[in-house]
């Protein structure tokens, strides 16, 4: 453990710079770089420096869990920030549960999960699903066509948007999974379904790099996005520099945060970002996440005066934060994040329209008790969470 007054406070970073989800990793290892930087910049933590340690899981859950034992037992590492795919989380939780390390997750994803030892800062699905069923059956129709990539989060996520679905009346015509590394020919044949099948939306769960295969081959079968559009939780705006804005103007997106939310901090942010990047690099839902998510570790740590897990397992809890995204709170129960859930529609710039935006912040509900907007909207509504 890192407990000498005047020692660094190591940080493990388990973002992937190889492999399927290497560019969205990579995006929310710079957003973690950028925080450390600021946080290291304005004094460290009561004087000590934050020092990021890093490691490249490649994508792969085996070489997550083999990291992040190493990060904790050799480096002596009891914060780690990291993990994109549902599939890499749940490899690492028992290692950082058996050691009682701690995990800040900066994605969003299924939910139905509670860990002592996660500090979940993504969109769980009351944040992003249920506004997007909403949006969705409201202004395009009732029949779905879903395709995901082949693992847990699509799975779980169609399952959830499933119940959403036909409890507003709609009907799912075709689910289908891909595999993470499958090719163009894959996603022509699924989009050449979709083109005969003629939805009125298709709900993707594609991740990685089968996202621009995905709108390439929506895009070659005719399909035109301002009839029937994709609707995602997880094609952002780094996703979209990847394949080129073109693809991706008219489809929809749901998340909490996009590069185009006008609020003050995420301007700050982003010029900060730029300076230390280049104007080039985009900022998307899973940097934003990584970057608010060291700000509060940071700040919990300088209560705490240290990295010691428990101590910061007590302070976590009823953190707030004014994030590029709005407020948000760490959960006094759950681990999870009162977070601002919008809905975007791509233009030709690869940025996001927003066509809805929450009055307030929502608490997650991470087992979806509710199914319903309103009573999330009316349970959790209070005097300091609405922005202008
Ligand atoms: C995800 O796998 N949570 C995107």
């Amino acid at each position: 453990m890192t407990s000498s007054p005047n020692e660094p406070i190591k940080v493990g970073v388990l973002f992937s710079s190889s492999g399927v989800t290497a560019p969205i990793e990579l995006s929310q290892q710079r957003a973690t770089i950028l925080a450390a930087e600021e946080i290291n910049h304005a004094g460290g933590i009561n004087g000590r420096e934050l020092q990021l340690v890093f490691r490249d899981p490649a994508s792969t859950p085996a070489r997550y869990a083999a990291l992040i034992e190493q990060l904790i037992v050799e480096e002596q590492i009891r914060v780690v920030v990291g993990c994109y795919m549902s599939s890499t989380r749940k490899a690492v939780i028992p290692i950082v549960e058996r050691h009682n390390a701690l995990l800040f997750y900066p994605t969003l994803y299924e939910g139905f999960e509670y860990s002592r030892n996660v500090i979940y800062t993504g969109a769980a699905p009351n944040q992003n699903s249920l506004p997007l069923a909403d949006y969705m059956l409201g202004h395009f129709g009732s029949r779905v066509f879903m395709v995901g990539s082949d693992y847990i989060y699509p799975y779980e996520s169609n399952r959830i948007m499933s119940d959403l679905v036909f409890e507003r009346g709609g009907e799912k015509l075709e689910e289908i999974y891909l595999p993470l590394d499958a090719g163009w020919s894959s996603y022509l044949s699924v989009a050449k379904k979709i083109a005969a099948q003629a939805p009125d939306f298709v709900f993707s769960t594609v991740v990685g790099s089968g996202i621009s295969h995905m709108y390439r081959a929506f895009a070659e079968a005719g399909l035109d996005p301002y009839k029937t559009p994709i609707a995602s939780l997880t094609t952002s705006e780094t996703e979209v520099a990847a394949m080129g804005a073109a693809l991706g103007e008219g489809h929809i997106t749901a998340a909490t945060y996009f590069q185009s939310v006008s609020d003050p901090v995420n301007q700050r942010c982003l010029a900060n970002y730029h300076q230390r990047f280049g104007s080039g690099v985009v900022t998307d839902m899973c940097w934003e996440a990584a970057y608010f998510q060291m700000h509060v570790l940071a700040n919990a740590m300088r209560i705490t005066g240290g990295d010691d897990t428990n101590a910061l397992l007590k302070t976590l809890p009823g953190l707030e934060l004014n994030a590029p995204q709005g407020r948000i709170r760490i959960d006094e129960h759950n681990h999870h994040t009162y977070l601002h859930p919008r809905i975007g529609r791509l233009n030709r710039h690869g940025q996001f329209d927003i066509l809805s935006d929450s009055p307030g912040w929502t608490r997650a509900d991470p087992f979806v008790i509710s199914h319903s907007l309103v009573d999330e909207a009316e349970s959790h509504g209070g005097p300091d969470e609405v922005r202008s």
